[in-house]
């Protein structure tokens, strides 16, 4: 039996009659996965055999999708809680939100990462500057045809620009679909107490001011504050990927 369960909810302000059997398959897990409540709830079991994933129906163009998770406290070392839109083939797009665990008491990582055509390597971690554990915080991905924007409840962290003008490729032209995950990276002993829910807000480009949005003078000062506060990774500035030459868009 599942002994770890990461619960989602579904809150349809965007998708009026959206319900987890209608956008939503789960994909592996053998049972730990369940949808539950009228399509409402969606949980996600962890034990020491396996975890257990879910991903969209449908593919999107564009989108804001704003997940509230609430991480599992105590020992959470080798446990991964990710989501992540992603098209398929070998030069995918891919766009990354991931949770680090760790031992009681030390903090989580939040890794991000952009994928285009096929090519990743674009990592940047930070710290939190609350605990993930405690409560429900919103984690956003705002995609539109100018920007990859990563929020942690509406704080931008990230901002990956379209430079699509100086040669660097840019997520606009493969659907991706919204995947959803919890697994242990280590194959350790179970942890218990993981709760995690959701708010999924996928657009089609059709509508929402997140199509046209871009960082304000202080939005972007606030990105800056977070980033040097908080930023633990950054791929530009890698020593050893400095080395050997690091991507065109580090230098803009
Ligand atoms: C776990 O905590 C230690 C000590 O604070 C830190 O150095 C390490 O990066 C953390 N590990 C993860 C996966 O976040």
């Amino acid at each position: 039996m599942a002994v770890s369960v990461l619960a989602i909810l579904l809150a349809c302000s965007a998708v009026a009659s959206a319900s987890f059997d209608k956008e939503f398959d789960i994909t592996w897990g053998d049972g730990r996965g369940k949808i539950l409540n009228n399509g409402q709830l969606l949980t996600l079991g962890l034990d020491k055999v396996s975890g257990s994933g879910f991903q969209s129906k449908h593919e999107y163009l564009y989108g804001k999708i704003d997940m509230q998770l609430k991480l599992v406290s105590g020992n959470s070392a080798g446990t991964v809680t990710a989501y992540y839109l992603s098209s398929q083939g070998p030069t995918h797009d891919e766009i990354d939100f991931e949770f680090l665990g760790n031992v009681t008491g030390e903090p989580y990582t939040l890794h991000t990462n952009v994928f285009t055509q096929g090519q990743g390597q674009r990592e940047q971690q930070f710290r939190l500057w609350f605990d993930p554990t405690n409560d429900f915080h919103t984690y956003s991905i705002l995609w539109n045809p100018k920007h990859i924007i990563f929020m942690v409840d509406d704080m931008p962290i990230r901002d990956f620009k379209n430079l699509e003008g100086k040669g660097i490729a840019f997520p606009k032209n493969q659907p991706m679909r919204l995947y959803s995950s919890l697994w242990n990276a280590a194959g350790g002993r179970p942890r218990c107490g993981s709760s995690v829910g959701t708010e999924v807000a996928p657009g089609t480009g059709a509508a929402g001011e997140w199509y046209n949005q871009e960082l304000d003078l202080t939005r972007q000062q606030r990105m800056r504050w977070v980033q040097s506060n908080y930023m633990i990774y950054n791929y530009c500035t890698d020593p050893k990927r400095v080395a050997k030459g690091v991507p065109a868009e580090c230098s803009m």
